[in-house]
């Protein structure tokens, strides 16, 4: 499916947009319509100011720097978002429409091949609301309202696969990974918190009576989904550095707790540098400046928002911990090409558990017989998706962390060390027009040849097998 988004009349008339005025989509397997082709998002300036926390009001004013892989007749954004009262092209006023059955946001300007232009657009009102395809929950923009005086609502985002449109207009694809400033303008006594590090030059102060700012700068780029965003009554906790960066140098640590946070929630956090230091051992260099978690009460499963993963109550488990930090290797850095291959990040991510279990001096193996008698009892799939119902099912994970248990047996503990350093690094990427920014998007055939090339064809093959095979290989 390559998923033609068709402009209504009023945006073929005008006078900017081409004669042939269709827009292309990334053309997802599983999202057919999310995203522009030939479009690449280098930088979002993103400020949002919430004067209600808890509620699903916002106004935001986004600075978009996109560049054009090959002429574009106009810029097609994904945004479900408020309603736009201004649109800005390098900082002229520029015609715009904005499509909310569509969900997109349509610049009505041409981008020739290999140009730069930064879109500004404005907007006020409230959050978009996309209903999970599968799951009882919302997916973007989230509000939790404070029932029980605890000091204010909040708000944070809640993004994969595709909820970042319903608070940010973006090309709204994995395989557009861009880097990030965000500054959030929030009332007085509220902590407000985003991917990145912190910029302590443009921070207001948190007086009584005035709203603040404070602005974080996500320097390495990252999927559009994996953007964190927490604002409400948290209470920060600083750890000491862990030296697991590039070059060892120190990941500043720094975890948020919603009010009444028990210690019993709070424990497992506590282990998040050991934790670092283990898969930092397997995957190489932490990716990121920083790294923490900030705990959520919504009802929602985990999300490995970057250098911030958002943790439910209800998920603050050491295994969890493990599985979301392993994501800012594999989802966050090396990024998806298409949807379908999704299970090369819980693949991975899950993988990451049975490593800390053996860590730990637990029985590895254990696990992994464990996942597999769960695939032989749930039945099982090829890893490549067919359904977004199928994104986030036990064959992405469980399937997916075997396949890389089968690898290792195959190879060895070395061997397979150097495989995932060399992975996490963007060695299995096709090399891309703008390798500076899009050498980590990867897809199951990238990771085959990587496989071929780095461990041969015998192990290529029991890849493949995992990868492919209608039934169940053989247990590793
Ligand atoms: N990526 C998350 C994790 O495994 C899970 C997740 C994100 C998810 N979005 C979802 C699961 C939507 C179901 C539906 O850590
Ligand atoms: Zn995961």
């Amino acid at each position: 499916m390559t998923g033609l988004l068709l402009l209504s009349a009023a945006a073929q008339t005008a006078p900017e947009a081409a004669p042939a005025a269709q827009v292309r989509s990334v053309g997802d397997t599983l999202y057919p319509t999310l995203g522009q082709a030939g479009l690449d998002a280098v930088h979002y300036d993103v400020h949002l100011t919430v004067t209600q926390p808890g509620t699903r009001a916002l106004s935001g004013d986004v600075t978009a720097t996109l560049r054009a892989r090959w002429p574009l007749p106009l810029i097609s954004l994904d945004f479900l978002g408020p309603v736009v009262s201004a649109a800005l092209w390098n900082g002229q006023p520029v015609p715009f429409r904005q499509d909310h059955a569509a969900g997109k946001l349509l610049i009505l300007r041409a981008l020739p091949a290999g140009q730069e232009a930064r879109v500004t657009l404005r907007y006020a009102g409230v959050a978009g609301v996309l209903p999970d395809p599968v799951f009882p929950f919302t997916l973007g923009w989230q509000a939790v309202p404070d029932p029980v005086n605890v000091g204010g609502g909040a708000n944070f985002a809640f993004s994969e696969p595709d909820g970042a449109r319903t608070f940010l207009p973006v090309n709204d694809h994995p395989s557009d990974p861009a880097t990030f400033t965000v500054t959030l303008t929030v009332p007085p006594g509220t902590t407000a918190v985003a991917s990145g590090e912190r910029v302590l030059a443009t921070d207001t102060p948190d007086t009584p009576d005035t709203p603040h700012t404070v602005t974080f700068d996500q320097k390495q780029p990252i999927p559009t989904y994996a953007l964190a965003v927490h604002l409400g009554p948290l209470e920060a906790v600083d750890s000491p550095g862990v030296p697991v960066g590039l070059g060892g140098a120190l990941v500043a640590r720094r975890d948020y707790f919603p009010p009444g946070t028990t210690d019993a929630v709070r424990a497992p956090y506590r282990r998040t540098g050991e934790i670092l230091k283990a898969l930092s051992d397997w995957f190489g260099p932490y990716p990121f400046a920083t790294y923490g978690s900030a705990v959520v009460t919504a009802r929602l499963p985990a999300l490995e928002t970057a250098t911030l993963s958002t943790m439910p109550v209800t998920s603050s488990s050491e295994r969890v911990i493990v599985h979301e930090a392993a994501h800012q290797w594999f989802g966050n850095t090396v990024t998806l090409r298409d949807w379908s291959d999704v299970w090369l990040n819980e693949g991975f991510a899950t993988y990451a558990e049975l490593l800390w279990a053996e860590h730990q001096g637990q029985d590895g193996q254990a696990l992994a017989d464990a996942w597999y008698v769960t695939l032989q009892r749930r039945g099982t799939r090829p890893l490549t998706a067919t359904t977004q119902g199928e994104m986030f099912d036990s064959s992405a994970y469980q399937r997916g962390a075997l396949a890389l248990h089968a690898l290792r047996r195959q190879v060895g503990d070395d061997a397979f060390r150097t495989f995932l350093r060399g992975y996490a690094q963007g060695g299995a990427a096709a090399p891309s027009a703008a390798p500076e920014r899009a050498a980590q998007v990867v897809g199951t055939d990238e990771l085959l040849d990587y496989t071929r090339r780095t461990l041969g064809e015998q192990a290529a093959r029991v890849l493949r097998d995992w990868v492919q095979s209608s039934v169940l290989p053989p247990a590793p």
